[in-house]
């Protein structure tokens, strides 16, 4: 619960004191308004997580003070406190949008309790538009396949990260589709975090200001839209991962800030004045090479190295030998099962081909290329012909792909094109839209009218 900020509104000061001193003690900074007018006061300064108010309070009624609480903020939740005989204002109040209220005596460790689950709402209800993955949705270091030395070396360290409950920031290194971000899964799930947020954040997908909003929230009136306040991405992650995928994407501004999260453990909102403490493990994927864009300022030195710690590279499909039969082996159960296919043994052709093809896209080509393989199939024999591999045999980059274009139609051009970024992109929608400068809305489109 660090970080997280209470305010207690009674009047009732032995009350006050001893809820704030449990609450200090179970992590939470608290503070104390003895009347609704004070607590107003505090509220913008302070911006708690959770409120706690009295129904009696002098002045200012309880009531009166959780409207106007709900003007200020519709999602600060707030809980009543109630004396034997104001319980029906507590329903009231329940009514008018308090989270729940406490029977007086109170009782600390369910004051406690309750401010948890207030928090754990609040973040979860901002969570919830995001990927939020849980450990049941999570297989583990089960799900990934491959025996190679390669392989095993990397799962080897992945499996030790995992064990500590504290390291560095890890750094997942390796071209596209090698599977970053199902090795980033799998150390959440198999470490003590895995029943806490894994939040996956694609620095590729927002422009800097949203991006900074985002990750690190925002204050009410921060900005013109800004009609809440609202927890960052980084704060929805307490206790768990925050997962910046394609960091190398993060605009300069936001990597500072990132910085500031890794080395003070705490986030300020866009518009705060205030620091909040976060408990958040690190791990960020990218598929580019950092230490170029160090070279070139576009990424910073001191964020680079901070994340370079542990580095865990992931290696190319091409380098891992056999593997590749055993990713066709777990793919053709995959898409067999999707589609009700029995594709069960691969033709000595189609075997030799899929050791020797370069694998561009790595595993995320693998699989598309075996899920349409097994579409088309229509015995229980792979065989080269209902391998589509789009590049020659050893082949590198780019070379036959562009000569037919010269004498093409633009419509035919156009679909060239679009089918070498989507494969540039190992197959990833948005990343193609981008290599080609429009809108993934317009991929899919485009996709659609060329059938593809
Ligand atoms: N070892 C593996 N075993 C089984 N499936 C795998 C393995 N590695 C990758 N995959 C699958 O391949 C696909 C691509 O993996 P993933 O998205 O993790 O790659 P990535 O390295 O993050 O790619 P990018 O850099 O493009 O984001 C996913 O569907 C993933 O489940
Ligand atoms: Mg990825």
């Amino acid at each position: 619960m660090s970080g997280s900020t209470v305010l207690i509104v009674d009047d009732e000061q032995s009350l006050a004191r001893s809820a704030k001193a449990f609450l200090a003690d179970h992590g939470y900074e608290a503070e104390v308004a003895v009347t609704g007018e004070q607590a107003l006061d505090l509220l913008a300064t302070l911006q708690p997580d959770v409120v706690f108010a009295d129904v009696r309070l002098p002045g200012m009624s309880g009531l009166d003070l959780l409207r106007r609480i709900r003007a200020f903020d519709p999602v600060i939740p707030v809980i009543m406190l109630t004396a034997y005989g104001s319980i029906e204002g507590a329903v009231e109040a329940v009514k008018l949008g308090a989270f729940d209220y406490v029977k007086k005596p109170v009782d600390l460790e369910e004051l406690k309790l309750l401010a948890d689950r207030a928090r754990e709402t609040r973040l979860l209800k901002q969570e919830l538009s995001y990927y939020r993955r849980r450990a049941t949705t999570d297989v583990g270091f089960e799900g990934l396949v491959g025996e190679s030395r390669a392989v095993q070396a990397v799962l080897e360290r992945a499996r030790q990260i995992a064990a500590l409950d504290e390291t560095p920031p890890v750094l997942l290194t390796g071209e596209t589709g090698t599977g970053k971000g199902l090795l980033a899964r799998a150390i959440h799930a198999a470490g003590a975090r895995a029943t806490k947020p894994f939040i996956e954040v694609n620095c590729t997908a927002l422009p800097a200001t949203l991006m900074e909003a985002e990750l690190f929230g925002h204050e009410r009136g921060a900005f013109t839209d800004a009609k809440e306040s609202k927890p960052g991405l980084v704060e929805a992650a307490e206790g768990g991962f925050l997962f910046l995928d394609e960091i190398g994407d993060v605009d300069l501004a936001v990597q500072g800030k990132l910085l500031r999260v890794i080395e003070e453990r705490a986030v300020r909102r866009v518009g705060s004045v205030r620091e909040r403490r976060v408990d958040v493990r690190i791990m960020a994927a990218t598929n580019r090479d950092l230490e170029r864009a160090v070279g070139e300022e576009r990424f910073r030195k001191d964020l680079y190295f901070r994340l370079a710690v542990i580095v865990l590279d992931v290696p190319p499909l091409r380098e891992r030998g056999d593997d590749v039969l055993l990713l066709t082996e777990h793919f053709l159960r995959a898409f067999n099962a999707k589609y009700g296919k029995v594709v069960r043994e691969l033709s000595a052709a189609a075997r030799d081909l899929l050791l020797s093809y370069p694998w561009p896209g790595n595993v995320r080509e693998l699989s598309h290329v075996i899920e349409r393989a097994v579409l088309w199939s229509r015995g229980p024999t792979l065989d080269v012909e209902h391998l589509s591999l789009t590049r020659p045999v050893g082949g590198t980059d780019h070379g036959d792909a562009a000569k037919p274009v010269d004498t093409a139609t633009l419509p035919q051009r156009e679909k060239t094109m679009i089918e070498q970024a989507l494969r540039e992109a190992g197959g990833n929608q948005t990343k193609a839209a981008q290599r080609l400068g429009i809108s993934r809305d317009t991929l899919r489109y485009r996709l659609k009218k060329f059938g593809l």
